[in-house]
Order: C-alpha cells, then structure tokens, then sequence
C-alpha cells in the first residue's frame, strides 16, 4: 500500500487508547494519526487529521459514541467509522448501525480483528470525495447521505420436484457470489429445507446451531444472537442451517404463520438478516407450504430450477401459473435449466424457454463433477473450478449481481444522485 492507512482512536479510558494504537503498531501499513479522549474532541480534531478509519468507543461520558459518529460522518462523510462495544450493547449496535458506523468489534479486539477490520474498512473509504457529492450531503444529514445498512436481495431457489439441482446450485451460486463480491461482500446462505436440509453436509461443515436455535427467539433477535447461530464456511460465505433432526422443523413451525399464511419465524430470521447481508440465497425443499409462502413475500428474486425432462418441466410449469394466479410480480422470476445435455435426447432448452421464459442460465449436466462435489463436500465451483459447469454457476451469480447493481444505480438516480459513494 503506497499511502498508510489513518486511524484515529476515541476512548475515554487512556489505558484502552495506548492498547489499541499499540496493537495497531504491529501493522506497517496504518497510522494512528489522531486519539480523542471525548466525542467532542474527535468532532474537534477529525477534519485536520483527516483519518480513513475511526475506532469509535461506542459508552462515552457527554457526547456518545452513536452522537459523534453522525457528527464525525457530517464533517467528513467519507470516514469509516467501526464501534467498539463490550458486549451485551446489542441496541447500542443497531443504533450505531443507524448513525453510519461500518463495523463493529467487541471489546477487547484481538489484533487480527482489529487490524483486518482496519484494513478492510481502508478499501471502502473512496479516496476523494467527488464535489458534487459532497456539495450535495445535507449537513444535518446521517451519515451524509450514505445508508450504513445493507439492504440484501434474498434469492430463493425452487422447484416442486426433487433431485432437480436446486441445493447444488445455491451452494455454487452463494460461494460464487461471495468470491465475486470479495471480503467486503456479505453473502449469505439460508438453507429452508426445514426437515431434510443439506446445505451444511455439500459445504462439510458441522453446525452447532440451527434456525431452530433462533426461532424461539425472534422478539429479541440482534445482531450477536445470529452470529452465533451463523456457521462461517472458509470462504467468506455465511450459513444459516437447517435443524439437525427431521422432527425440529415443528420448532420451526409452532412460532405460527402471518396473515398471508408464511412462516413468520423465517420471515423475521430474513427481515433482520436484510440489514446485514448484501445477498440472502435461500435453499428449499419441494413443497408449496407456508415456508416458501414466507420466501415468496421477501424474495427479490424467485429462481425456479427444472432439467430438461417433461415431468419436471410440468412442474415448474404449474407453478408458473400458481404464481400468476397468485397475482405475484412475474419479474422477480427467473428460470434456470440445470443438467442440460447436448448430446443426450433430452428437451431442447430453447423449446423449454419458449413454452416459460428465457433462462437466466443453462447449467450443462456433468454427473462426474457433481457426483465429486456432493461426495467430498466440496462444492464444485472450489473443486473443478475450470470445469464448464462450474464457469457456468460463475456466470449466473455475475447475472444475479449485475442484475441487482443495475437496479441500485437506477434507484440511486432516482435520488437525484445522492447515493451511495461506495
Ligand atoms: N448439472 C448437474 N449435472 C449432473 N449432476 C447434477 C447437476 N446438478 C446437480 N446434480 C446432482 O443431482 C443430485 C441432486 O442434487 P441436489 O442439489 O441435492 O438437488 P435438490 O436439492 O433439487 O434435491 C446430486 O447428486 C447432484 O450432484
Ligand atoms: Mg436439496
């Protein structure tokens, strides 16, 4: 890195100011170049130390951690803020979250925490402010225009008929999206297959905790309580899974369902998660219930899977017109053809978008790869990543992401330009 990063420190308690500048030390590429012992001497400072990055103390005496950083993001919107609480200030956090911090650490950080996170934030920060912009931030505005929350799109991927693809292909698609979004993408992956959900078993992971851990708690749900039920894959990706045991999928259901019949554990799991992920994919079983009644509210995207064979064909087909008896918004429907087979006697895709809707991809059929992926619990994008199938999930994602990014830019015009800098 050509430039040092620029931190500045704010903390009351001196002891806690030294800690972290002397973790901070060890990391060659960042610079404390300010330390604030107050909200008010941060406001007072933060223009002439020009930081990129500011560890705010989220409990300070007069001015709090929540006042300054809105105060901090108005002089200079384009600062990153990370907050740094002791844990058990869950609505402090969300709070922060509203005023436009980035991030949070919990107190003490450990030092890889604290400077990956560090760096990390350096990435989001655009290193000039473009005039215009800044012209235009409204000075009492939080966080000068730039919404800190995330607002993910979930995806749900379905099919009325088993054994289609569909848990092969969230699994590819999340990871897909996560490397494409990189360490600064939140990607998320909800397996809603309540009774036989497999997600974890094609990542190998081995969940402690399930969506049947959260949905007793969804009143209460915050930001600690479902990362500790989110299992981190080692790349990036974070999944919610599905119980471990058939019959806890009641767990799941005895919360009851909403006025259009969704399950509403899952629905307030999604809504919450929507502000901490860019992306939510959702894996599904096979069933028109009052899970995917839930999905079908929420989602912004409904990929619909089938292979080019008539009985699922059919299926997928009758569920088209379920959706559109439903008067449900047929643009956030999308087809995707797995399995397709060039040389075999199967339908031919184009014959199968002529009788639905183009496909948003056609995934080639490769029992090899797939076989491969399913067995080692790899999934084949880490595993076969040359092979076409994999390249052919990489190209989906990129759709689903380009898809997204274009309506953002559309929505943020109709703001008249003020969006987001990042
Ligand atoms: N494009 C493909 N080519 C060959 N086999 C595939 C392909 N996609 C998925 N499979 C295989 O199909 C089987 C069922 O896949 P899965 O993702 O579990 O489907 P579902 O979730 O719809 O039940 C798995 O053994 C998987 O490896
Ligand atoms: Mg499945």
């Amino acid at each position: 890195m050509a430039e040092k990063i620029r931190v500045m420190i704010v903390d009351d308690i001196v002891e806690t100011r030294e800690q972290l500048r002397k973790l901070l030390s060890f990391d060659p590429d960042i610079t404390v170049v300010a330390m604030a012992g107050s909200g008010e001497e941060a406001v007072a400072q933060v223009v002439e130390a020009n930081p990129d990055v500011v560890l705010m103390d989220i409990n300070l005496p007069g001015m709090d951690g929540i006042t300054a950083t809105a105060k901090l993001l108005e002089l200079v919107p384009t600062v990153q803020v990370v907050m740094l609480s002791v844990q058990g200030d869950v609505d402090y956090m969300r709070r922060a979250m509203m005023a436009g911090a980035r991030d949070f650490l919990t107190k003490p950080p450990s030092a890889d925490d604290l400077i990956n996170t560090i760096h990390r934030m350096a990435k989001l920060r655009p290193r000039t402010i473009p005039t215009q912009v800044a012209a235009a931030t409204p000075a009492t505005g939080v966080a000068g225009g730039m919404p800190a929350m995330r607002t993910g799109r979930i995806i749900t991927f379905f099919t009325p008929k088993g054994g289609t693809g569909v848990t092969s292909i969230a699994v590819n698609t999340a990871l897909a999206l996560q490397k494409r979004l990189g360490s600064e993408g939140r990607v998320a992956l909800v397996d809603a297959n309540l009774q036989f959900g497999d997600v974890s078993v094609f990542l190998k992971l081995k969940p402690t905790r399930t969506i049947a851990d959260l949905a007793p708690h969804i009143d209460e749900i915050d930001v600690e309580l479902l990362h500790t039920v989110m299992v981190s894959h080692p790349s990036g990706l974070q999944v919610l899974a599905a119980p471990t045991a058939p019959e806890d999928a009641e767990i799941v259901r005895n919360i009851g369902v909403d006025e259009n019949g969704g399950n509403r554990a899952l629905k307030a799991i999604l809504e919450f998660m929507q502000a901490q992920y860019d992306y939510i994919l959702v894996d599904t079983t096979h069933a028109v219930d009052d899970v995917l009644l839930a999905l079908l509210d929420l989602s912004d995207l409904v990929l619909l899977i089938t292979r080019p064979v008539i009985p699922e064909i059919r299926g997928v087909r009758l569920f088209i017109e379920l959706l559109q008896k439903m008067e449900f918004d047929m643009k956030r429907v999308g087809l995707i053809i797995n399995s397709v087979d060039n040389k075999r006697m199967g339908i031919q895709p184009e014959a199968i978008e002529r009788a639905m809707m183009p496909a948003i991809a056609r995934l080639p059929l490769d029992e090899r790869t797939a076989l491969r992926a399913a067995n080692y619990g790899v999934p084949f994008i880490l595993q076969s990543p040359k092979q076409p199938l994999s390249q052919a999930v990489v190209a989906l994602a990129e759709a689903i992401r380009s898809r997204f990014a274009e309506t953002e830019e559309r929505e943020q015009g109709a703001q008249g330009g003020l969006g987001r800098l990042l």
